[in-house]
């Protein structure tokens, strides 16, 4: 399973670091939703779902986080803890994210809008849908 993590360009001086996204340029979708996690309590683990079609890109802007991207056939948890580092995480993909640290702040970019008919929050219905779908690897 490839994890595909996007470094992005911090625009640094003297005065500090801004970081700039932009779709289709930085980010390869259109952006339609952001939306963003913060003041999780601890030991929380929230997710357990994937996306009929939606794509996002997760950014622990402060903080740090770990996510577990699931394809079915494979897992891996992927650390998030600099503020220029994007995770890419495709439809299909079931996803966990763990680990916050108390001043965790995880900013998700979204291809759409808030859809509750495009999630999958049942594990056995997940491994149904890709198995269906044939787009396990
Ligand atoms: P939820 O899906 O439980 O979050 P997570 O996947 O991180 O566990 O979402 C929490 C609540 O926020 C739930 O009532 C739905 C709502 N929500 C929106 O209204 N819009 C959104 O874009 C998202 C992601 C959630």
């Amino acid at each position: 399973m490839q994890v595909v993590k996007y470094m992005f360009q911090p625009h640094g001086d003297a005065r500090g670091q801004l970081v700039a996204l932009e779709e289709h340029v930085d980010i390869p979708f259109t952006i339609r939703r952001i939306y963003y996690m913060y003041d999780t309590a601890q030991g929380v683990t929230r997710g357990y779902h994937a996306h009929k079609s939606l794509e996002q890109i997760l950014v622990c802007i402060h903080g740090s986080c770990k996510i577990r991207l699931d394809n079915g056939s494979e897992s891996k948890v992927v650390p998030l803890e600099k503020p220029y580092e994007g995770l890419y995480v495709a439809n299909n993909m079931w996803r966990e994210m763990f680990d916050f640290s108390p001043d965790a702040v995880l900013l998700v970019l979204a291809s759409e809008l808030y859809d509750e008919s495009d999630y999958i929050r049942d594990y056995d219905e997940f491994l149904n849908f890709i198995g269906k779908e044939g787009t396990a690897q």
